[in-house]
């Protein structure tokens, strides 16, 4: 943690300084607990193991919103609002269609939950209930959004919602892709364990925005914003394009001495809270291997154990949840640029829950900054400069 001592050119205030906060505690959170030193996460109280292995994705969304698993009957509703909500106001798809067919799909779907508000019945109602329903409605719509994207971006039209499939199973289908049962499992695990973080870029960015008493689609919209870097959710996206940039099992240690050498990062790798290993790694790793022998491609399942081994020669890093998530979503058939769109729609329900947290006992989030310029500069006429 790189600290200094914060001290105003007028020696008044002396506040502690955290480059990238890193060790300050932002907000106190319910929601999930992520213990770095015991490489533990904790969904409302339950380890993620326990989830990846028994949850679906709609349970542990109603989870988050609510604080506790859902009952038979409360799943169904869950189930039957979610399905209801998956289609987009038809304005949407007229606006899907006037984007350029090579924007950056996470730019699409930014600009999409930000129009998704001109259509939202509640959009000003920040009350907790309001705030649950469009909740909801946005966790539905994203994958809707992402798929209809895709779809009208290579010339072809929209895939309806199908009722009858789960939410995993739904987002497949909407992108045309295989709905094979083991598929399915292997996205909704992923659902599953990216649902949620701590305070993260992106979470820590929807908060600031629900701290405002802005409502939930500004603050998804920026939390959108926040996740497209490669640094966060954009790294699932750079991971994939390392696998194929290195091409080759034999050119793994080459290309990992070269990155150290020349101090480039290895994406997927290293973690703000996690220093001893990221807990859902070993989930997305065993799913990426599993999807690896489905589909008859274990090359880059193999790589990515190469570059694994390689990173450790050099550093104590592990890799995080977007290293084994690449390899995951290339098997399921998922175009790279889609990765970090993926990951939005796990991420939603967290964003959303986060919000929902903040608006019941809310205050302005507004921290300070440390002035390092000069004081007692004067203004100079523009013709003296
Ligand atoms: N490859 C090579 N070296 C690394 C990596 C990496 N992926 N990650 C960290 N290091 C090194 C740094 O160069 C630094 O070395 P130094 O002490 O010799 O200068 C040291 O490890 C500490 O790294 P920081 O970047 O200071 O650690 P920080 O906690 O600030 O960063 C981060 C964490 C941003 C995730 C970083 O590890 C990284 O850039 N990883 C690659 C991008 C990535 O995978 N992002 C996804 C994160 S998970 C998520 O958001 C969903």
């Amino acid at each position: 943690m790189t600290t200094a001592t914060l001290t105003q050119p007028n020696g008044a205030q002396r506040i502690p300084f955290s480059k990238g906060l890193d060790g300050v505690v932002a907000a106190q959170t319910e929601i999930s607990m992520v213990d770095g030193p015991n490489s533990t996460l904790l969904y409302r109280g339950i380890n993620i193991n326990e989830l990846a292995e028994h949850a679906t994705y709609e349970e542990v969304a109603f989870l988050l919103l609510n604080g506790h698993l859902p009952t038979r009957s409360e799943l169904a509703d869950f189930n039957a609002r979610l399905v209801a909500n998956r289609w987009l106001p038809a304005p949407m798809y007229d606006l899907l269609r006037t984007l350029p067919r090579d924007t950056i799909p996470m730019e699409a779907l930014r600009t999409a939950v930000s129009a998704l508000a001109f259509y939202d019945p509640e959009i000003e109602d920040i009350s907790i209930e309001a705030t649950r329903r469009k909740s909801v409605r946005l966790i539905a719509q994203l994958p809707t959004l992402t798929a209809a994207f895709d779809r009208i971006r290579n010339g072809k039209e929209p895939i309806a919602p199908n009722p009858r499939l789960s939410h995993a199973a739904n987002t497949l289908y909407m992108l045309g892709l295989s709905t094979d049962p083991e598929f399915v499992r292997a996205l909704d695990v992923y659902f599953i364990l990216l649902a949620d973080h701590g305070m993260n870029a992106s979470t820590f960015t929807a908060r600031v925005v629900a701290s405002t008493q802005a409502d939930l689609h500004s603050a998804v919209t920026s939390a959108l914003a926040s996740l497209k870097g490669p640094l966060h959710g954009g790294a699932n996206e750079a991971t994939m394009h390392m696998l194929l940039e290195i091409g080759e099992l034999e050119n793994v240690d080459a290309f990992v001495d070269r990155a150290f050498a020349t101090k480039r990062k290895i994406m997927g790798f290293g973690h703000r809270i996690y220093k001893h290993g990221d807990p859902r790694s070993a989930h997305l790793n065993r799913w990426s291997e599993r999807l690896g022998k489905k589909v008859n491609q274990l090359k880059y399942y193999e790589m990515s154990l190469a570059v694994e081994r390689a990173v450790l020669r050099h550093k104590e890093l592990y890799p995080n949840v977007d290293f084994f998530s690449a390899t995951l979503l290339y098997d399921l058939g998922i175009p790279i640029d889609l990765f970090t769109p993926m990951f939005a729609c796990a991420r939603v329900a967290g964003w959303c829950a986060h919000v929902i947290e903040q608006y019941r006992d809310n205050v302005l989030i507004r921290p300070q900054s440390e002035y390092i310029g000069p004081v007692g500069v004067h203004y100079v006429p523009i013709d003296e400069r």
